[in-house]
């Protein structure tokens, strides 16, 4: 039989964003697949729920703040003194900002805030595993950017120059990276049923669906799957992509 290469078996993989959502799903299928999860979030109390559903020892749970350097950082050469390996790390932190405002209301904070995690939390997160990566000459990395990245929501423009600004910084470095044996890749999400679109207001998940032509929201597991494949080493021959997830709203 041939190998199975969506196997996790005996790797390091580091899921930030896995208290809830898209990164909790996507660490459960992660660790069915036989990965060595170490699940990052700011929020305390998700990743105490996780690590109870997966069984994980403490030392594979940690707070961290994607919208510090040294918090980044401190985090996962943590991890790497731990296990001495990091195979793939699976982004999926970020946080919406403003919504429903115009661009010239937008508090200068509130922009900072919002492009700091997205923005600066992947490009940090991207330069603390890349050198054990390259040292090891093999490494995957996934980041979950947004379809806001790719066609931009109104009264959103925090939001939207951070995604697709992830989208530019991933395109670059994947050309960097790729003679050492790393690829780095985004995915483009449409609209997803998780907590982050608990309070969208019914009237504008509508509208959002309306643009969808499978006519539904898509769903934490399916955005996973996708996710397992881009940062196993099935994954060998696409770098700087963005994957899409959006139900075929988005064809390019
Ligand atoms: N749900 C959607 O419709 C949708 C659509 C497109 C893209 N996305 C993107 O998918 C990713 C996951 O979204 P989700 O729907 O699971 O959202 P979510 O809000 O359920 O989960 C996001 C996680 O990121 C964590 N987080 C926020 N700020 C952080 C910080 N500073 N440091 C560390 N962790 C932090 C949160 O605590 C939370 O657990 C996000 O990047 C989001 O922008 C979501």
């Amino acid at each position: 039989m041939s190998e199975n290469r969506t196997s996790y078996a005996g790797q390091v993989v580091i899921i930030t964003g896995a208290a809830r959502g898209i990164g909790a799903a996507t660490a459960r299928l992660v660790a069915e697949r036989g990965g060595k999860v170490f699940a990052l979030d700011i929020a305390r109390e998700g990743l105490a729920t996780l690590q109870k559903e997966l069984s994980l020892p403490d030392n594979q749970i940690a707070t961290i703040d994607l919208a510090s350097q040294s918090s980044v950082k401190e985090n996962i050469d943590a991890i790497f003194n731990l296990t001495g390996r990091v195979d793939a790390l699976i982004n999926t932190a970020g946080v919406v900002g403003p919504t429903n405002v115009k661009v010239e209301d937008v508090k200068w904070e509130e922009f900072e805030a919002t492009i700091c995690v997205n923005l600066f939390g992947t490009v940090w997160l991207t330069q603390a595993v890349v050198p054990h990566m390259k040292k090891a000459r093999y490494g995957r990395i996934a980041h979950v950017a947004s379809i806001a990245g790719k066609e931009g929501n109104p009264g959103m423009s925090p939001y939207n120059a951070s995604k697709s600004g992830m989208i530019g910084f991933i395109k670059g470095v994947s050309k960097e990276i790729a003679p050492e044996g790393i690829t780095i890749n985004a995915l483009a999400p449409a609209v997803i049923r998780t907590p982050m679109n608990a309070d969208t207001s019914d009237e504008t998940l509508k509208y959002m669906i309306s643009r969808i032509p499978m006519g539904r929201v898509g769903e934490a597991d399916e955005v996973a799957e996708i996710l397992a494949f881009m940062g196993s080493s099935a994954c060998s021959f696409t770098t700087g992509f963005t994957f899409d997830a959006s139900g075929g709203r988005a064809t390019y």
